[in-house]
């Protein structure tokens, strides 16, 4: 028995130490493991689908050059290498089979690769990552050396949850802007974190890349559809993005610390419901311009023009908001952009994908104003492509029937439109200017054009009298601020009168210079509305009950009449 007792200790020994051992290579910061080897048995299905869904654009041997592939930016990723951005290993090592699940389910938005959830069963992705995994011709996922060291990225300290992860204390996101300050993330990522840091980086493939914009994190590639999950950021830091200057700061950064700066870079984003399928905000189709009794000043850091929404950590307007002159009743409209692809090139993505937009009337001035606010990473130097965006308005509102609008593009012959155009470059401005907190004046024009439709655009005799009150580009970000009379002389019969109280349709049109965009090569919004919503004076909150009693007075006078009259007559012939 003793003996027995013995060896089986003695083995017990020898399974530790081995453990140990094993377990050597192995730090608190990762476990190792081998890559998930290719299931052969997976790839028949794998190819038919690879072959009807991403050849197109990841290309027939995978590296990257399907027919589709020059139009795209970011460029579909050529597989042959094996690198892949999103992953929980070390930087420059191979992805676990659930990271390019997770991937191929999801998409990775910002880039044109779709989200394959809402197409193909659990079956065809398992068996299509398969695929891919064979395509990878640099490097073997059954290698002994290609050994992974899997991140251990601790745990969401607060708890947060979906969707929008609110309540990390302020103390933490106040620490987590440090680190990054300290870490000098603001190199690339601009100093508000518009991604606008530098304008000269290259993947490994050699092509142009942008830091991430923190404030549109509905674009991070490893949003996971969880788009507000501090999670990603974490994952992010930890593992870098392979194939990018964006580097891992595992070392340099401490996990606990890892999460306040996922925190504070979390914070940056406004919160907004995202379409799960377009993995974007929801568009906001009605732009309420609000009323003001004098006049509206052309500052937009007076209270007049803040919303609750500048704090993305506020959860919600507060509820009863009605100080209509203090301010700070505002609200932030995001208005998203596509690629006008009725004309030219088809497929043209535009830079910029979508823009935010606030608005005010005076009663005093009889004359409204939009602030039109949207992220440019860069702007153009060159006077030959300047920088654009434009308003366009139905020339003639009075003759649209209900919920008529004229051709989304300039118009069409039989309605034409309205366009206020403002183009412009920026003053002492260069890209590779370190990002200035002071921001850059804008040497800017307004132009005010009839369309009746792609071929017939052209500038008003008479302008309308439309102005740029306010304008400036600062860290990324584009702001201006545009005015109009309600109404105007109108001898064309093409400015827009502006209607109070009225649904007038709207729509906007970006141009980036930088991107050499001009012409039809621009980003375009739909259709949406705008209303100068009425003055609402405190009398008419309390008008329904006064209202009320009087219409009830009303009707026991009546009651009375009545039966004082039928008395009478009642009395005339009775008596
Ligand atoms: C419309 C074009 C398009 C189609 C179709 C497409 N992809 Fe992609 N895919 C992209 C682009 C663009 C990228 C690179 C995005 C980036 O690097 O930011 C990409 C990247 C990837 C990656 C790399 C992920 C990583 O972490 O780096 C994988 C894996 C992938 N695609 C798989 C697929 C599979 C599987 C299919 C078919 C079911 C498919 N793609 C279809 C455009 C496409
Ligand atoms: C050398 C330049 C550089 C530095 C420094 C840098 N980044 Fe990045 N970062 C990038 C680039 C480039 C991308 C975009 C990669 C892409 O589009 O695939 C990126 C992407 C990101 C993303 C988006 C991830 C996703 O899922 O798409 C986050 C979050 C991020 N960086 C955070 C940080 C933080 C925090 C720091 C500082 C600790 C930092 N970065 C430092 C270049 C940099």
């Amino acid at each position: 028995m003793i003996t027995r007792n013995n060896r089986m200790a003695r083995q017990w020994l020898v399974l530790c130490v081995v453990a140990l051992a094993l377990s050597l290579p192995s730090t608190l910061w990762a476990q190792m493991r081998m890559p998930d080897p290719v299931q052969q048995d997976k790839l028949e299905l794998g190819k038919k689908v690879y072959f009807k869904r991403c050849v197109w654009c990841h290309g027939v041997e995978g590296a990257g050059d399907g027919p589709s592939a020059d139009r795209l930016f970011t460029r579909p990723r050529n597989f042959t290498q094996g690198t892949f951005k999103i992953r929980v290993t070390d930087s420059g090592e191979l992805p676990l089979d659930e990271n390019l699940i997770d991937t191929v389910k999801n998409g990775l938005p910002g880039s044109a690769m779709p989200a394959w959830g809402e197409f193909l069963s659990k079956e065809e992705i398992k068996s299509v990552v398969q695929f891919v995994k064979t395509l990878v011709q640099d490097r073997d996922f059954s290698d002994e050396d290609e050994e992974l060291a899997v991140m251990d990225f601790g745990k969401n300290p607060w708890g947060t949850s979906e969707p929008y992860h609110l309540g990390v204390p302020e103390e933490d996101i106040a620490a987590g802007k440090e680190i990054m300050i300290k870490n000098k993330c603001f190199e690339c990522h601009g100093g508000e974190g518009r991604g606008d840091g530098n304008p000269t980086m290259k993947d490994d493939w050699g092509f142009e890349i942008m830091a991430a914009d923190w404030q549109q994190c509905w674009n991070f590639r490893g949003s996971r559809r969880n788009h507000y999950d501090p999670f990603n950021i974490v994952r992010a830091i930890s593992t870098g993005l392979n194939g990018t200057p964006m580097p891992n700061f595992r070392e340099k950064i401490t996990v606990e610390d890892r999460w306040k700066l996922a925190a504070f870079v979390n914070s940056l984003c406004p919160r907004k419901k995202i379409d799960r399928l377009a993995n974007k905000p929801i568009n906001d189709f009605l732009i309420k311009s609000k009323y003001t009794v004098g006049p509206v000043t052309s500052d937009w850091n007076d209270p007049m023009w803040q919303a609750p929404e500048d704090d993305p950590r506020a959860k919600s307007r507060p509820s009863g908001y009605t100080d209509i002159e203090g301010g700070g009743d505002q609200y932030w409209h995001y208005i998203a952009l596509a690629g006008q692809i009725v004309r030219g090139e088809r497929n043209f993505k535009p830079k910029v994908d979508n823009l935010w937009v606030m608005s005010r009337w005076s009663e005093e001035e009889q004359a409204v104003y939009y602030l039109v606010e949207y992220h440019n990473r860069f702007l153009s130097n060159d006077p030959e492509y300047p920088e654009g965006v434009a308003i366009q308005w139905p020339g003639q509102l009075e003759e649209l029937f209900g919920a008529e609008k004229p051709y989304f593009i300039f118009g069409d012959s039989k309605k034409p439109v309205d366009i206020w155009k403002a183009s412009f470059l920026p003053k002492n401005y260069d890209t590779t200017n370190a990002p200035n907190p002071d921001g850059y004046d804008l040497d800017i024009s307004i132009t005010e054009l009839i369309g009746n439709g792609f071929e017939d655009v052209f500038e008003k005799d008479t302008p309308g009298g439309v102005q740029i009150v306010n304008s400036k580009y600062v860290q990324g970000r584009v702001k201006i601020m545009f005015r109009r009379s309600l109404t105007t002389e109108n001898p064309d019969k093409t400015d827009v009168q502006i209607p109070v109280k009225g649904f007038v349709p709207v729509s906007f049109m970006e141009w980036s210079g930088f991107n050499k965009e001009h012409d039809e090569y621009m980003a375009i919004s739909t259709w949406v509305y705008t209303i100068l919503e009425p003055p609402l004076p405190a009398s008419l909150i309390y008008m329904p009950p006064i209202v009320g009693s009087i219409f009830f007075g009303f009707q026991m006078w009546l009651i009375w009449m009545t039966k004082r009259t039928r008395k009478m007559v009642d009395d005339k012939t009775w008596k």
